[in-house]
């Protein structure tokens, strides 16, 4: 999902890519007629006459501050405004006045307490190329219906009988990686892709899938391109397929009408809507979802394999737990477990990999914020947050508090023993838009580690440090490392 939140920041997908400078420039230009027009235009309200606006620096005309977000780590900048101005400061990016917020109880003012205050906010281009009627961009009534419907397919009883078959995605996966130099994101972009289309559509639609696949990586290639519709561009060819992957979707919701199957599937609990969604509806909340769960996956999964190779004693501990867990298969001490596949029951039995799961969401937090927009002048703490300004609450400056997690930098999954404090964790978003799929990103990432740390070893090369915006937070170059398939158990 984060690609769609981040959006506007994505034009930076790598800080040194000059196409993103040029997309950068042409957001400036195109936006500093609005920004020029609203100034001169608004008069200020009775709450703007009288509430000062939170600290900050608005930076130059136009371009507000958007170059000294960009030409850096874009953390780097959120970490040095917040140690000047404090929890909650405004600034100009984009051809946007915004108000940052780095603090527990601001975010939680804005994606909870205050939501019907602060609308979701996309740039257009981004809204048309995923589908407008996709759930990340609405409110209310008919966004409530479609989170009900996601829910349905994604909470723990719906996804518990998939164990078995994201255990086969798992292996079909790491099954190329003996030997070879792999790139680890794209490897588990691939693994999170089958696995969102397998939680989708069941795993008895391969007829379309192919033709899907290559559709969306079109899609993919122009979703970050400069938003011009002409015949030739990377945008133009994303558009095309955007269609096209309305089109795919058509039949096979045709097909599946005809067939009658039962299943409880995404496209199922589409599809028994009572009120009936629309063929286009359930086509850009399919994409939408497939935008949503691959690339987060993939990065979480990217910065775990790191981190387990950054500190071995963590993977040693990581590594008992699974292989008790398959020693315990294996001598047919559970007498569940015929075939020896992993259950829903195993999963539950994985505290330590599921802390070296939260706490790399916590130090990575591939999501640094999210984007809202103030549908009224909103006051906060004395301050005025005007209607039309853009609002982030800053997830990645609320996980690297000393406050929230002492010795915030390092790398320590027993933090995680206690719970966090309450609305300081917020890996999945928080609120009315939190993430629906964080059940089944949890399950995926537990089977696939449960087989990488038990059948595989790898370490890395040194040369791996450094970080990239594609637009979540990534291992420099996506992390290429040669894995190696362990010949016997004891070969660790
Ligand atoms: C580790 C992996 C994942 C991370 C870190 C993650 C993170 C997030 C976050 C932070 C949000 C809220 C954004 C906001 O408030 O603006 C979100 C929303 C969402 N996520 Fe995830 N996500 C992950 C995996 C998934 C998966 C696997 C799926 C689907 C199978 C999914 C589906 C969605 C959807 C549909 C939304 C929009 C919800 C709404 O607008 O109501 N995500 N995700």
């Amino acid at each position: 999902m984060v690609s769609i939140i981040v959006g506007i920041m994505v034009n930076t997908i790598s800080l040194l890519a000059l196409p993103s400078v040029v997309y950068l420039l042409w957001c400036l230009v195109s936006k500093a007629w609005v920004w020029a027009w609203s100034t001169s235009r608004t008069l200020p309200t009775e709450a703007q006459r009288k509430l000062p606006l939170p600290p900050g620096s608005m930076g130059y005309p136009y371009i507000g501050e958007t170059f000294q977000l960009y030409s850096k780590n874009p953390n780097i900048f959120f970490a040095l405004k917040q140690k000047r101005y404090g929890a909650i400061f405004k600034t100009h990016i984009l051809g946007c006045p915004c108000v940052m917020l780095s603090s527990p109880e601001a975010a939680k003012f804005v994606l909870v307490t205050k939501a019907q205050l602060f609308k979701p906010t996309f740039p257009a281009s981004k809204e048309r190329m995923l589908g407008r009627q996709a759930i990340f961009f609405q409110q209310g009534d008919y966004h409530a219906r479609l989170r009900r419907l996601v829910l349905r397919a994604f909470m723990p009883d719906a996804i518990r009988s998939t164990v078995a078959d994201i255990e086969t995605v798992a292996l079909t996966t790491l099954s190329s990686w003996d030997g070879r130099m792999v790139n680890t994101f794209k490897e588990m972009k691939t693994y999170a892709f089958n696995v969102a289309l397998l939680s989708i559509f069941g795993k008895d639609e391969i007829g379309h899938i192919e033709e899907l696949k290559q559709c969306y990586y079109t899609l993919e290639k122009g979703y970050n391109s400069m938003p011009i519709n002409l015949p030739g561009t990377l945008f133009h060819k994303a558009m095309k397929a955007r269609k096209q992957l309305g089109e795919i979707v058509a039949k096979i919701l045709a097909s599946r009408r005809e067939s009658k199957v039962q299943a409880n599937d995404l496209l199922a609990s589409f599809m028994e809507d009572r009120e009936a969604l629309t063929d286009a509806q359930i086509a850009d909340n399919i994409i939408g979802v497939i935008f949503a769960a691959r690339d987060t996956t993939a990065s979480v999964l990217t910065w775990i394999v790191k981190y387990l190779g950054e500190y071995p004693g963590v993977l040693q501990a990581v590594r008992e737990e699974q292989e008790e867990i398959m020693r315990i298969k294996e001598m047919g001490q559970d007498k569940n477990d015929v075939d020896k596949c992993l259950t829903w029951a195993d999963t539950k039995k994985m505290p330590m990999t599921s802390r070296v799961i939260q706490e790399t969401m916590r130090v990575a937090s591939i999501l640094s914020f999210t984007f809202r927009e103030a549908v009224e002048d909103v006051e906060f703490e004395g301050y005025l947050i005007p209607k039309g300004w853009k609002v982030l609450p800053l997830f990645r400056n609320i996980h690297h508090s000393p406050d929230n997690f002492p010795d915030p930098e390092k790398f320590d999954p027993s933090r995680f023993e206690k719970s966090p404090k309450p609305n300081t964790y917020m890996p999945f978003g928080n609120g009315t838009h939190s993430c629906p799929g964080n059940e089944l990103a949890k399950l995926e990432m537990l089977v696939l580690l449960h087989h990488l740390t038990t059948r595989y070893r790898w370490s890395l090369s040194g040369t791996e440090s450094g970080i990239q915006f594609g637009p979540f937070a990534l291992p420099l170059n996506g992390l290429p490392i040669r894995f190696f398939r362990k010949t016997s158990r004891n070969n660790g």
